[in-house]
């Protein structure tokens, strides 16, 4: 585990080059999923829980967050801009950050990707929060460009004489991802800590810099172990393309060669379309919950946990391996598909364990 500059050490010391704010203060949990294991027949499952990040409901982008609001904090920025659609996670953790550090927060909130036009989705979940964590929302009309209503935002904020910085959509960029390889120290520090090394990490894939981290940190301190992004986007050429983009960004920033072949996208398991949940999901979110107690959501790591099932029954592993699935949070849009509830109510009693 210590040592050179291909291992576990080599990554930490890598990643103290760079500045953070401090929003996570130890490792989150890392846990064997003994029942869902069992129910599905191997391999051995374990769960990285980022959704247990302790700021603002937790998840994966205050990993990244960590590290990019601290280019904020250089940059001396009196206000945060950042954007996503209506139920966005990763608004939510932007929101939360800037409230813990005393910065205002405005956010470009896109209507229209997720044709949902419910109270329910409008209001509940991570758009309830994104207000009570003090942030100040702007509507927007999706238009598939992810980033330049953020950056007309900060620009009608400089006129107003405020010093915005932009935090991009899912908070994904070389630097994001970056942050986002520090789950990799932790990963194989508790693997280590419990005897083995992952033959695989797999987790949810959308705007890319968390698989880019991850790509980057385990080409240092994992080398054998497989990333494999699901793609919950119904867009696997443009979630591949932009994963290699920040990988290769990280990868310079880390002073590491990139190796393209490490970019595994996964297509399949999206559903119809982004934010559309199909029966898998359900089930996948059913299972955890009733074997794991875990709260997974209709959007990501619902998906992502449909898509690790489904390579399992396909006999992608056998027994004797150890997987890892990145719970990367998201369990407040729960509460905001109310059919999604109601579909979990029914199929719940027909899981048998
Ligand atoms: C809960 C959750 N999981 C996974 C992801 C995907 O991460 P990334 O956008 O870095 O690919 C997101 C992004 O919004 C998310 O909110």
């Amino acid at each position: 585990m210590s040592g050179g500059k291909g291992t576990v050490s080599g990554l930490e010391a890598r990643l103290a080059r760079f500045s953070k704010i401090g929003l996570l203060t130890a490792p989150t949990p890392f846990e064997r999923m003994w029942r869902l294991e069992k129910h599905l027949g191997g391999p051995k499952l374990w769960v990285k829980r980022e959704d247990c990040i302790p700021t603002g409901s937790g998840g994966n982008k205050l990993r990244k967050l960590d590290y990019v609001l601290a280019e904020a904090v250089s940059k001396k920025a009196d206000v945060i801009v950042s954007g996503g659609v209506v139920q966005s996670n990763s608004q939510r953790q932007v929101a939360a950050a800037a409230a813990r550090m005393g910065l205002d927060c405005h956010l470009a909130v896109f209507h229209g990707r997720v044709a949902r036009a419910d109270s329910s989705y409008e209001e509940n979940g991570n758009a309830f929060l994104n207000r009570l964590f003090g942030a100040q929302l702007h509507p927007v009309a999706w238009n598939g460009d992810r980033n330049a209503a953020l950056y007309d935002l900060a620009d009608n904020l400089r006129k107003e004489g405020r010093k915005p910085y932009v935090v991009p959509y899912g908070v994904s960029s070389g630097l994001g991802a970056v942050g986002y390889a520090s789950a990799v120290t932790e990963i194989a520090r508790q693997a280590h800590d419990h005897g083995f090394s992952p033959d695989a990490i797999v987790h949810c894939s959308g705007s890319g810099a968390t698989q880019a981290g991850l790509i980057v940190g385990t080409a240092i301190a994992l080398r054998h172990t497989d990333v494999i992004g699901i793609d919950i986007d119904a867009e696997p050429e443009r979630v591949e393309a932009d994963v290699l983009r920040y990988a290769k960004e990280a990868s310079a920033m880390l002073e590491l060669d990139m190796e393209k072949n490490r970019v595994n996208v996964v297509a399949g398991h999206s559903g119809p379309a982004y934010g559309v949940p199909h029966e898998q999901t359900i089930e996948a979110i059913s299972l955890a919950g009733r074997l794991e107690a875990l709260v997974l959501d209709p959007v990501y790591s619902g998906k992502g946990l449909a898509g690790l099932i489904s390579l399992i029954s396909q006999g992608n592993w056998s027994a004797d391996q150890n997987v890892v699935f990145v719970h990367t949070g998201g369990a407040p849009a729960l509460y905001a598909y109310q059919d999604v509830r109601e579909r979990l109510s029914r199929t719940g009693s027909e899981v048998g364990t």
